[in-house]
């Protein structure tokens, strides 16, 4: 059982758009009782080799909210990803919403600064989002209520967010045979990673789940849905009653084997930016390389 406040009664109608580059989904979830919609986790397209960005992946949310006459309110980061780029500035030119992500973020901020060597300029006080969510906040779209629980341990800013009988748990779980996310980033835990699993599981059993990301294992198709009782039962890291121990044992021993996620270094600069690319001292965009620091 959970303490939150969830409303089962309601079902949001949710749109999943999946980016075949970065094995993102990104959705556009809206309020059945009116046309209102948020975005979780968008994506800005960028090829690397040539440091060029394009807007395919956002432009299909945004014709997929134009063409239904929804008026979009929030545009939520369920955490600071380290695999793709957030198109959150440019959704928000075009559409307007509230840019909105954990309050943790303040330490990645603190983390990823450090790493990659930021001037007084980048701001590590949150001030590049609308919203800072703490544990347990709730917010409004359309006559929807939506709630953001903390669950730190892929990352320290990381949230699922809650609305009627919909989660969406951003890199806290896969589908049940993807098993879980890894835990080895600065600020990443595998232990504080395992509790928070365990927070989503105490969600009802019948609560959707919708996951950021589906690498389809073992050759099967890309799935994004799932439920709190399927994950319970069958997911191959926490499922079955696994142990924190057993958890923290594999997790570990797996992220030792991992390589940085390809998109990492741009990833990073731009998401811990509310997804704004920075710029060199006479304002063009430029990205940073910081070698041997990650
Ligand atoms: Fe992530």
């Amino acid at each position: 059982m959970t303490d939150y406040p969830v409303n089962m009664e309601c079902r949001p109608d949710v749109a999943a758009f999946f980016d075949d580059a970065t094995n993102t989904i990104s959705y556009v979830v809206k309020d059945p009782g009116s046309e209102a919609c948020a975005i979780i986790d968008s994506v800005m397209d960028i090829d690397y080799a040539a440091a060029r960005i394009t807007y395919d992946h956002a432009d299909a949310l945004i014709a997929h909210i134009r063409d239904r006459g929804l008026t979009l309110e929030w545009i939520i980061e369920t955490h600071v990803h380290a695999d793709h780029l957030s198109a959150a500035p440019y959704i928000q030119e075009k559409l307007g919403g509230k840019i909105g992500i954990g309050s943790k973020i303040l330490v990645v901020q603190d983390v990823f600064g450090k790493i990659f060597n930021e001037g007084t300029e980048f701001q590590r006080d949150g001030s590049q989002f609308d919203a800072l969510f703490e544990d347990g906040d709730t917010y409004m779209v359309g006559g929807m209520q939506c709630l953001a629980i903390y669950t730190p341990g892929h990352t320290p800013a990381c949230m699922v967010h809650v609305t009627g009988d919909a989660a969406f748990v951003g890199d806290t779980l896969f589908m049940p045979d993807g098993g879980s996310a890894r835990a080895d980033f600065p600020g990443g835990d595998a232990g504080t990673l395992y509790d928070s699993i365990q927070t989503v599981l105490a969600l009802p059993d019948d609560m959707r789940l919708f996951m950021c990301h589906d690498y389809g294992p073992n050759g099967r198709d890309i799935q994004w849905e799932t439920t709190v009782g399927e994950e319970k039962a069958h997911n191959i890291h926490v499922g079955g009653g696994k142990t924190k121990e057993e958890f923290v044992k594999f997790r570990t021993e797996r992220d030792a084997q991992l390589s940085m996620p390809r998109l990492i270094i741009p990833s990073l600069q731009v998401n811990m930016r509310a997804g704004e690319v920075p710029t060199d001292k006479d304002g063009n965009p430029m990205l940073k390389v910081p070698v041997n620091s990650l």
